[in-house]
Parts: structure tokens; C-alpha cells; sequence
């Protein structure tokens, strides 16, 4: 980022120069880091709209355009030509891997693919029916005690051994949800199997019986692969913000990774993908052809899953992708599901409706990753994982990014208080 011209700022009839930074798109930012020092005034800016937190250099999106990259890479490109484990790698370490790379890559996510057996132990202890984001949440943030020389809390040892816990990270989370999948069912576990990709592994834990070996389709495993990759990164939303939060205090790896699952659970986040499904059955049951609901959430009765976004005011180009791949699979897989009809016209009467176009509410990554999983068999209360799963390099990065550069510094916003004033104490009689 490099320093240009600065803005003039007046208050109280005195002037102060701010620098304005610019970065390697041309985007550019005042820097106010000084501005309380020199005026006594904080910025306030709600939900972080207009907030940079941040330098990255991991991915860059321009959502008026509909421009997503990783490190510098189009998603389209990526989406054709690349899968979710080389994805990974790239947004990790910055660079699409050798054939080397990628190898010791892929020997270190089998290496790290079985998960200590005493864990085990931890999943029998919660409810069969617990929610799988609580469970995942708990068991990542669990790695810290079963791997403890990967979690030191000190950023210059825990980046010695940083391909490690980051491996031991990527690889053990779709073990972690395919066991909490057997589990919540009663199925016996199924362990991971040296020689399957990434993707067919995952399959190979939910779906395989002791007695009868899950055969993954070609077009199951490219679509969960797309699925993952195109959730692999999207700078600075809800969970990433929340991992690069937690890692500034000097946190491990696997703490800053779980709460990042915590902040993804939310349905104005990644659980959206689950809400969405919910609402297309609930249209669908209603016998409702989704006018009813379009009406309702042009009320502000219901709100339209799946729709809008806080960076992109043009398609999400990951929608884009999905929306396409989603009819592919389909076809492919001679499924014939309901709620893409329901998902096809809301999307078309919504992008003809004047108060999405006003409002630039478009498609987003959750509109029809959904109908995806459905497809692969993966159950509705588990999309979020999923979503997590393919987040877990953009958070892995994230956090490297605050461990390794620049000098340290510990996330503090300020507030306004806008609470009671100084007040005295008042006795208990007196109340
Ligand atoms: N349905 C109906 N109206 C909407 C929707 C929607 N999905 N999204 C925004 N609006 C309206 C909103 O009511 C407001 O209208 P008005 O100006 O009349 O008050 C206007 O559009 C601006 O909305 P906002 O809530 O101020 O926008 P935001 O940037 O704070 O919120 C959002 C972004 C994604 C939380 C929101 O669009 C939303 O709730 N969408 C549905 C949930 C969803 O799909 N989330 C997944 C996001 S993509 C994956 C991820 O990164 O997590």
C-alpha cells in the first residue's frame, strides 16, 4: 500500500491533513489513525461499512462489479480449472503450487486426516441431536488441547510449525463433521482411507458402511469441490473479521479458526445457506409459486434469502457459478427437485422487481449452494459446515496474515457510549 496525496479535514476552525492510502487496485482509504489524536474525534461507522481493518493481500473483491479473486486469481478461472485443495494452497501460501508443493501439500492433509482417538470420547458426551456448527465449533476449538505444541499462543513459535496445525486444521474438520454426521445417526464411524482426493474422503467418512464402500460420482465430487472452493475465501465478512480479531490477542490458530465457525452459524452469515433451503420448503408447502413471498418481503414481512449483500451490488459471481453447476448436477444426476423450480422464478421475479433493482439485491453464494448439497445427500442442519469447511484456508490465511506480517497489533475498536451518566450508588432500601 503506498502512500499518496493526503484529504483536508476541518474541524473546530483548524485544519488537519489525513493520508490517503491506496492499494494495489487503486481503491483507496483514508487513514484516521492519527485523527484522535489531533482532533479528539473517533470515526463511527456501524457495522463497519465503510471500515478498512486491515491490509490483506489474500483476496480482493469489487462488488460493484462483481469482481471476486484470490490472490489475484479470477474465481471463474479458478472454478474451471483448479480444485478445492490446490484453491486452498493458493490462498494459504499466495501462489498456486508446484507439482512438488502440491504433493507434500496433499501427504501432509492425509498425514492429519484421523483425529485423536480420545476425542472420540467428546463426541459421545454431547446430544444426538446436537446442531453440528455448535459440535464443530467445540471439537475445532478442542484441537488446542489434543495438539498443544500447534497451539502455543505465541505467534512466533505457532508459526513454526504453521503448515502443520494449518494441515492438521484443514484435513481434521471434514473428519470432525463426517464423524458428528455417524454419530448423530448411530452409524459406526468410518475412518479416513489413504489414497482418496480430499473431497471423495469426506464422502468416503459420511456416506461408506463397514460392509459396503461408498462409490463417490465423478459429478458429486467435482460439484463438492466447486462447492468448497468457492467458499474458500471472501476477505474481510462476519467470520474472517472474527478470526483476524481473535488471532490480534496472539491466539492459536484453532482458537481463532472456532470462533470463526461461531461468527459463520449466524443466518445473515453462513447459515443463510440452511435458511434458504427452509424457506423453499415452506414456499413449497404453502403451495405458494413464490409471488406470495416476494410480496411478503417487499413488507419487510420476510426477508428473501439468499438475496443481497454487503459487497456486491451486482451478482455474486460464486452465484453465478452455483447457479449454473446447480442445474449441471442435476441433469447430470437425473435429480428433479422442486425447489429449483421455486429458487429459478423467485430469482427471476425478484431481479424484474423494482425493489430488489432499487435496492441491488441480487443472488448471492447461498441461493442455490444449497440445492447442491441437498443432491449429495448432505443434510440440511450440516450446509453450514460445509460452508465452513471450504472457509477454512481463507481463515488459515487470514490468521497467518496477523501472526507474520507487519508489527502486531491487538484489534481494539472504540464506541460511543450512549449510556446513564455518573450516578451514586443506591442502597438496596432505597431502590
Ligand atoms: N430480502 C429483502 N430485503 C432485503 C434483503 C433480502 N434478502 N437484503 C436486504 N434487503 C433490504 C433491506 O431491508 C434494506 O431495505 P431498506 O433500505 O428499505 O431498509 C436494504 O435492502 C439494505 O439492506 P441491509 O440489511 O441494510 O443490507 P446489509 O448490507 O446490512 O445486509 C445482508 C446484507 C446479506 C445481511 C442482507 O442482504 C441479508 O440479510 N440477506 C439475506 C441473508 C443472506 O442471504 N445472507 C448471506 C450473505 S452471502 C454469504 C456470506 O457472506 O455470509
Amino acid at each position: 500500500m503506498s502512500e499518496t496525496p493526503s484529504a483536508l479535514f476541518r474541524y473546530n476552525n483548524q485544519e488537519f491533513s489525513l493520508p490517503i492510502r491506496q492499494g494495489s487496485e487503486a481503491e483507496q482509504a483514508i487513514d484516521i489513525s492519527q485523527l484522535r489524536e489531533k482532533t479528539g474525534l473517533i470515526t463511527f461507522d456501524d457495522g463497519f461499512g465503510n471500515t478498512g481493518s486491515c491490509q490483506s493481500a489474500i483476496t480482493y473483491i469489487e462488488g460493484e462489479k462483481g469482481i471476486l479473486r484470490y490472490r489475484g486469481y479470477p474465481i471463474e478461472q479458478l472454478a474451471e480449472h483448479s480444485n478445492f485443495v490446490e484453491t486452498a494452497y493458493l490462498v494459504i501460501y499466495g501462489e498456486l503450487p508446484t507439482q512438488e508443493q502440491r504433493s507434500q501439500f496433499s501427504a501432509l492433509l492425509t498425514e492429519n486426516a484421523a483425529i485423536h482417538e480420545r476425542m472420540v470420547y467428546l463426541f459421545e458426551s454431547y446430544p444426538r441431536d446436537a446442531h453440528p456448527m455448535a459440535l464443530l465449533g467445540a471439537m475445532v476449538n478442542a484441537l488446542a488441547c489434543y495438539y498443544p505444541h500447534l497451539a502455543t499462543n505465541n505467534h512466533d513459535r505457532d508459526i513454526i510449525n504453521f503448515d502443520d496445525a494449518a494441515a492438521t486444521l484443514i484435513s481434521k474438520v471434514r473428519t470432525i463433521t463426517a464423524m458428528a454426521y455417524r454419530m448423530s445417526r448411530g452409524l459406526p464411524v468410518i475412518y479416513p482411507k489413504r489414497g482418496l482426493k480430499y473431497c471423495e474422503n469426506f464422502l468416503h467418512m459420511m456416506f461408506s458402511e463397514p460392509y459396503d464402500m461408498y462409490e463417490c460420482p465423478d459429478v458429486v465430487a467435482r460439484a463438492l469441490n466447486l462447492i468448497l472452493l468457492l467458499h474458500a475465501d471472501h476477505e474481510q465478512n462476519c467470520s474472517t473479521a472474527t478470526v483476524r480479531m481473535v488471532a490480534s490477542s496472539g491466539a492459536n490458530l484453532f482458537a481463532s479458526a472456532a470462533a470463526g465457525i461461531c461468527a459463520l452459524w449466524g443466518p445473515l452469515h453462513g447459515g443463510a445457506n440452511q435458511a434458504v433451503i427452509e424457506m423453499l420448503q415452506a414456499i413449497h408447502a404453502e403451495g405458494d409459486d413464490g409471488s406470495r413471498f416476494i410480496a411478503a418481503a417487499k413488507d419487510g414481512k420476510r426477508r428473501l434469502m439468499g438475496f443481497g449483500h454487503r459487497v456486491y451490488k451486482n451478482y455474486d459471481p460464486r452465484a453465478k457459478i452455483i447457479g449454473k453447476a446447480c442445474d449441471d448436477l442435476l441433469r447430470e444426476m437425473g435429480i428433479n427437485d422442486p425447489l429449483l423450480d421455486i429458487a429459478r422464478l423467485l430469482e427471476q421475479t425478484a431481479l424484474r422487481d423494482s425493489y430488489f433493482v432499487e435496492r441491488k439485491l441480487y443472488p448471492n453464494v447461498d441461493f442455490y449452494s444449497g440445492i447442491i448439497m441437498r443432491a449429495i445427500g448432505i443434510p440440511l442442519n450440516m450446509f453450514t459446515v460445509m460452508f465452513a469447511i471450504g472457509r477454512m484456508p481463507g481463515w488459515v490465511a487470514n490468521w497467518r496474515e496477523v501472526a507474520t506480517v507487519g508489527k502486531p497489533k491487538i484489534y481494539r475498536p472504540r464506541q460511543i457510549y450512549v449510556g446513564s451518566q455518573v450516578r451514586d450508588y443506591v442502597p438496596m432500601e432505597k431502590r
